[in-house]
């Protein structure tokens, strides 16, 4: 199959795109550089590239036409940012969505997949919840806001009859993963994290291999206008930590957990001092809210409706911790 991508210089995107050419596909990739150590990969690996971004219909036009099966997986994450950061991210998030799903209709594609995420269901309420279940909660990020709003723009397209699957992962782990949990996973791998932590909340795992097999099964086999969360299960913040502290580097006790109204604080100060430095914050207010949220999703319907099997959230941090000492050591890894 003839299958376009976004999103393909990402830490998901990377992998999938070899997942596709492994599978037979024909790859066309949009990258924003051409030049970019990413793009050179997905091009020595046998994509081709098409230069542009997620707001140029008609490079996106030109791109999709005669593709079998779309994949979106182009997206802004990010926390803490500024307010031009917000409306760059309102701008790929939302109206990128909305581009990339609505020229792949248009062009009457057989097959859509839309990378959205688990964020969109919001808060769990203290049990694991699957795709039927119905937000009440409020979004605690811009990130959780942009993506919720494109969530309901590929829900409407689904009803209006597009063959669209939507795939929702929780939050994806892996060595290499540039997001907050993977730059603090790093550092208790370097032995630099602080011993005061916060975050009281449950949140969902997924290993990165899992959730790009989870996207590529959507993609080829999942049942259109329907929804799969990718999950391999819920964990405790504070347990996330004590599995981290199994393993080697690190930091054996942690001595002061902050409460919320701390922390949210703390890190509201701290995020704008990092950003002075020309640090993309690693600690913010959306932060120390996200890590007081629960978050418990279930992966049972993509395992079953799909034949996955997602490993353990535990698994999949003692796969990344792994991965993550052995590009330390020099040992290869991401
Ligand atoms: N990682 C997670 O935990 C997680 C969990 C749930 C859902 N998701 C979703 O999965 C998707 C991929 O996430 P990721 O972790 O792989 O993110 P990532 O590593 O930050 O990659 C983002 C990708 O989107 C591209 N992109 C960003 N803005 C663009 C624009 N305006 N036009 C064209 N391309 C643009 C980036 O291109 P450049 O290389 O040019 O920057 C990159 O290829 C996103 O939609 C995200 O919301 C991620």
């Amino acid at each position: 199959m003839q299958v376009f991508l976004t999103g393909a210089t990402g830490f998901i995107g990377g992998p999938l795109v070899n997942a596709l050419l492994v599978r037979g596909h024909r790859v066309t990739a949009l990258v924003r550089d051409p030049a970019s150590a990413a793009a050179q990969a997905l091009q020595a690996d046998g994509a081709e590239l098409v230069v542009g971004d997620v707001s140029d219909r008609e490079v996106l036009r030109t791109a999709m036409t005669g593709a079998d099966m779309v994949l979106h997986a182009a997206g802004h994450y990010e926390l803490g940012l500024n307010k031009a950061g917000r409306a760059r991210m309102t701008q790929t998030n939302v109206n990128g969505t909305a581009n990339t799903l609505g020229i792949a209709r248009e062009l009457r594609v057989k097959r859509i997949l839309y990378v959205s995420t688990a964020f969109v269901f919001g808060q769990s309420d203290g049990r694991l919840r699957d795709e039927t279940w119905v937000r009440s909660s409020p979004p605690q990020s811009h990130y959780e806001a942009t993506k919720s709003e494109a969530h309901e723009l590929a829900l409407a397209l689904q009803r209006a009859g597009a063959p669209l699957v939507i795939a929702c992962p929780v939050a994806v782990i892996g060595p290499g993963d540039h997001s907050n949990l993977g730059r603090l996973a790093r550092l208790y791998v370097r032995n630099l994290l602080p011993p005061v932590s916060f975050g009281e909340g449950t949140v969902s795992f997924v290993h990165r291999e899992d959730a790009v097999a989870g996207l590529l099964h959507c993609l080829e086999r999942g049942q259109l206008g329907e929804t799969y969360l990718l999950s391999g299960g819920a964990l405790p913040v504070r347990e996330v930590f004590k599995i981290w502290q199994t393993t080697p580097g690190g930091l054996q006790f942690i001595w002061w957990w902050m409460p919320r109204w701390w922390a949210v604080r703390y890190c509201a100060v701290l995020e704008p001092l990092q950003r002075l430095f020309g640090q993309t914050p690693l600690f913010s207010a959306d932060l120390a809210r996200i890590a007081f949220m629960d978050l418990q999703f279930s992966g049972a319907k993509a395992e079953q409706d799909l034949q996955l099997k997602f490993r353990s959230p535990r698994q999949a941090w003692l796969d990344t911790l792994a991965g993550e000492r052995r590009a330390l050591l020099g040992l290869g890894g991401p």
